[in-house]
């Protein structure tokens, strides 16, 4: 028989095992439990759209539409393209369902994969995950964005990663940016031999862009750019002191940044990002913004949004990093029996502790007592519960604790509340 060929997963995907994935369900739980207090519910969305979704929303001229959507033509030739991210689909679920008329703001959270093909390395993956949260609503008040990024870094604080910085910017409205666009466009002209080819290419398809350049050659030149903070108009350089004065009375530190102007279109006034210490290039753990003008874009009624996306793969990693990413290993319990005849008597005490709320193995062959312990010590068990022949006469249970070794005989009956109370 020929050797089969064994099949690994796909370039830039991971699978993610236990125990890291306790990790991720306990950063997913923090995140319902903190988005519930603010108000927020839950939207579940497909993982697939009409790729004009994308290209409309988040641009055609933007990298991740132009050059890392996953895009294929469905049976009835359909363009359909795997989501990159989910802001565009909940702005096409608020039109669809006409959400506009529900009373108060628009809250609303999701948890789930992205995939844009871009190069893999640490912190970044072809299929990656995202928790985010939107606001879409009448109002632009810039409390709304204070609350918005509140709620975040209480959420990233809960999961224990303390050390992070907020980064702002605004980047104005249509209006003052294309002005602003132009005096940049302008500028960079005037200093195009310092900037390498990428740049250059920008200056005249998204001048914008060439603010998010990390090559080292060209940082100097950058920073003696004409910053679009003195080209704000005046109502947008009103919303951005108001940003700052409600983060201030909230007492959020952040960092202001002149140059984070984000890769997404659909961008208005406020931005911001949480990077996090120990990722190397990739250490922004989440993105987000205002983005006034989408709903309109894309056939809704006027409304105004904001929102944000977390990168869990990093934000894992951060944790990590910051020694926060511990997850309780190992079980409660171990049952160990001998014999058939006790074999019963194991099954109904498994099935009692597990009713209980705690981790129980049992295996379902007769081992011997040493290998039963062994396994027990290698599954990380708390507690080995042991019946045997005497035992089940005795309608008792020996309880070894694996920690010290000790051991005490256990009435049946008490076996329940002797482990809680234990500490198992
Ligand atoms: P984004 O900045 O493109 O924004 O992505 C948000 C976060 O997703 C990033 O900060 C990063 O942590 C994570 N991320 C992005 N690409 C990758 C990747 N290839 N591998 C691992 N992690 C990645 C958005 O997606 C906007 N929809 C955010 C938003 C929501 N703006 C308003 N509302």
């Amino acid at each position: 028989m020929s050797e089969s060929k064994k099949i690994q997963a796909v370039k830039g995907v991971r699978d993610i095992l236990p125990p890291e994935s306790a990790l991720w369900s306990r950063v997913e739980q923090t995140a319902r439990e903190v988005f519930a207090a603010y108000n927020f519910r839950e939207i579940r969305l497909p993982e697939f759209e009409q790729t004009e979704l994308f290209a409309r929303s988040v641009g055609l001229d933007t990298d991740i539409v132009g050059k890392e959507m996953y895009t294929f033509a469905d049976r009835d030739d359909a363009s359909i393209s795997l989501r990159p991210e989910a802001t565009a689909s909940v702005v096409r679920a608020y039109i669809e369902h006409g959400m506009h008329t529900l009373p108060g703001d628009v809250k609303l959270y999701y948890i789930g994969p992205m995939f844009r093909r871009e190069r893999p390395q640490k912190g970044r993956y072809r299929q990656f995950y995202q928790i985010g949260a939107e606001v879409l609503g009448r109002s632009e008040r810039p409390a709304i964005d204070a609350e918005l990024i509140e709620m975040l870094l209480i959420f990233i604080g809960r999961c224990g990663l303390n050390e992070h910085t907020l980064h702002i910017n605004s980047i104005g409205c249509l209006k003052c940016r294309s002005a602003y666009i132009e005096v940049l466009r302008t500028a960079l002209a005037a200093v195009k031999d310092q900037l390498g080819p990428d740049s250059q290419r920008r200056i005249q398809s998204n001048p914008l862009r060439v603010l998010d350049s990390k090559l080292p050659g060209e940082q100097a030149v950058i920073e003696a750019l004409p910053r679009l903070s003195a080209h704000l108009c005046q109502d947008c350089a009103a919303h951005f002191t108001q940003l700052r004065m409600e983060l201030k009375m909230r007492r959020i530190a952040y960092q202001e940044n002149w140059r984070l102007v984000r890769g997404l279109d659909y961008y208005t006034r406020t931005t911001f990002e949480v990077t996090a210490p120990g990722l190397g290039s990739q250490d922004a753990i989440c993105g987000g913004g205002r983005y006034d003008g989408l709903v309109e874009l894309l056939g809704g009624p006027p409304t105004k949004g904001i929102g944000f996306a977390l990168g869990t793969d990093r934000f894992l990693l951060a944790l990590k990093e910051a020694g926060a990413g511990a997850v309780p290993a190992g079980i409660d319990v171990f049952v160990a029996w001998f014999s058939f005849v006790t074999y019963p008597m194991a099954a109904r005490l498994a099935r009692r502790l597990r009713d209980a709320g705690l981790s129980v193995e049992m295996v379902h062959e007769d081992l011997k007592f040493k290998k039963s312990l062994g396994l027990a010590d290698r599954m990380g068990a708390r507690f080995v519960v042991l019946i045997g022949e005497t035992e089940m006469a005795a309608g008792t249970c020996t309880v070894k604790r694996l920690a010290d070794g000790t051991q005490q005989t256990v009435a049946e009956t008490e076996i329940v509340d002797y482990l809680k109370s234990a500490g198992s």
